[in-house]
């Protein structure tokens, strides 16, 4: 005998949970609703039913390859539309998927990621050169759109030899459209006709102008390569253009490039930007730990610029981030469909294809993270720590064969970005400000803004 997996005690009948749902901030209403209903529960929005998973029992269960597999949930299909069948959006059962992730994992080897490393310095001199003059004018920096700026550039040089300069000048139109297009994705992934007459079509057309924009970025980012055959570059785009599978033998066609170079300046844009940006919000806020991540970084560097071995040498920063990914995970959640007619946690019916929303900053505060999940605390993973929790408590990457193929490239973005901004800059925020979390199917702090002095 199955059980009913607990919803909202108020329906009605036919909109469902609809007057529920938050657009604008979907995840922060969820883990409200799961902090009431529990582990598990289940909201409708006409027939649109979602099941919402965050106790590490159960995570445990859907991560198990054995039965589940990632699935391409609503707003990731709507993703689509733009970045069709490149890595992230692609449906398991697509060649491409493994084509592409055959070839590209090359990219995030060891010595890949050796290679990225002065470009990343690059994109952190474009950084430190306007904080400089920030500094020395005494006004504030906004956390999050100079994150984005970065990440932006470290993707763009790392990833394409393509400078944004998002630094000098007017910011890249780019990024406002990725913003919108990916908020516009947030707030219609519950598309009910009615809503989409409420809102009009001007939401709409705009968003078609913003895709176009990205397309013809895109297209000018492979443009450039190519009139440079004679160049040869150790990065994603050259693995793209020139590498084949070595289990088929085959290239990437040019349509999948073109989808495959989108998804890695959204993918490796947007979550490592949100990261970074909450990252400075908890040091802001516990200067002690500030204090122990600048000593450490003075220690391992004797004040130079941190070379590449140093970076995986900063433990105690390495663990503020990870302490950054378990509260805010900037990506908070994927979705799970099951391969065959199963069982859920001994007792909820789950009929092959249904398909569940881990939400991960809820999973990151379940009771086996103590009695006080909501503090900062980095030594939460000094290895002793770490082993004392079940492995599937803290998962801010994914899981299984579809988790996040640039993880390592991410780390080592923060880690070395962060040490950077310690070594150089003392930094305040408001004390009255309150942390505003903006969703656009990443997470971010909005508004918050550091008041810098150089060291
Ligand atoms: C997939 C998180 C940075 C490229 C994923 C997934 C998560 C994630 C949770 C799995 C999504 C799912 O199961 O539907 C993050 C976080 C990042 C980050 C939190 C930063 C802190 C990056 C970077 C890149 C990247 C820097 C590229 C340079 C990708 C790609 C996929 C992916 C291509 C799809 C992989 C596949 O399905 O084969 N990421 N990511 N990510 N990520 Fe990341």
């Amino acid at each position: 005998v199955f059980e009913s997996i607990p919803s909202p005690a108020w329906r009605l009948p036919l909109l469902g949970d609809l007057l529920t749902v938050d657009s604008e901030k979907p995840i922060q209403k969820e883990m409200a609703l799961a902090s009431k209903l529990g582990p598990i529960f289940e909201w409708k929005i006409v027939n649109n039913r979602v099941t919402v998973v965050s106790g590490v029992d159960l995570v445990a269960e859907v991560n198990n390859e054995a039965l589940w597999a990632k699935s391409v949930g609503l707003p990731i299909l709507k993703l689509r539309k733009v970045a069709e069948d490149g890595l992230f959006t692609a449906f398991n059962s697509e060649p491409n998927w493994r084509k592409a992730h055959n070839i590209l994992s090359e990219g995030f080897s060891r010595s890949a990621l050796r290679n990225y490393h002065p470009s990343m310095l690059r994109a952190l001199g474009g950084l430190t050169d306007s904080w400089d003059r920030v500094a020395d004018a005494g006004e504030t920096i906004d956390a999050s759109s100079d994150a984005n700026k970065l990440a932006l550039d470290v993707i763009g040089l790392a990833g394409f030899g393509y400078d944004f300069a998002s630094f000098i000048g007017e910011e890249h139109p780019f990024v406002g459209a990725m913003s919108r297009v990916l908020a516009h994705v947030n707030s219609t992934s519950n598309d009910i006709p009615f809503l989409r007459k409420l809102r009009g079509n001007g939401a709409d057309l705009q968003n078609e102008k913003d895709i176009a924009l990205l397309r013809t970025v895109v297209d000018n980012v492979i443009a450039e390569r190519q009139s440079k055959p004679g160049e040869h570059q150790d990065d994603l785009l050259d693995l793209m253009l020139h590498s084949a599978d070595a289990e088929t033998g085959e290239k990437l066609d040019p349509v999948n490039i073109r989808n495959q170079v989108f998804t890695f300046l959204v993918a490796g844009n947007e979550t490592t930007a949100g990261t970074l940006a909450f990252a400075l919000y908890f040091l802001s806020r516990h200067p002690d730990v500030a204090d122990t991540a600048r000593a450490e970084v003075a220690d391992v560097t004797a004040g130079e610029t941190p070379a590449f071995e140093d970076v995986a040498r900063m433990r105690y920063l390495r663990r503020v981030v990870d302490e950054t990914l378990r509260l805010w995970p900037s990506a908070p959640g994927y979705f799970r469909k099951v391969r065959t007619d199963t069982t859920l946690g001994g007792r909820y019916d789950m009929p092959k294809g249904s398909w569940v929303f881990v939400l991960l900053p809820q999973l990151h505060r379940d009771p086996v993270w103590g009695e006080d999940p909501e503090s900062f605390d980095p030594d939460r993973f000094k290895p002793e720590n770490v082993k004392k929790r079940p492995a599937h408590a803290y998962r801010p990457f994914g899981t299984g064969p579809r988790a996040c193929i640039g993880r390592q490239f991410a780390l080592h973005e923060a880690v070395l970005a962060l040490a950077i901004i310690l070594q150089r800059y003392n930094f305040q925020s408001d004390p009255e400000y309150k942390l505003d979390i903006r969703e656009t199917l990443s997470l971010k702090p909005v508004g918050f803004e550091l008041s810098l002095q150089r060291r």
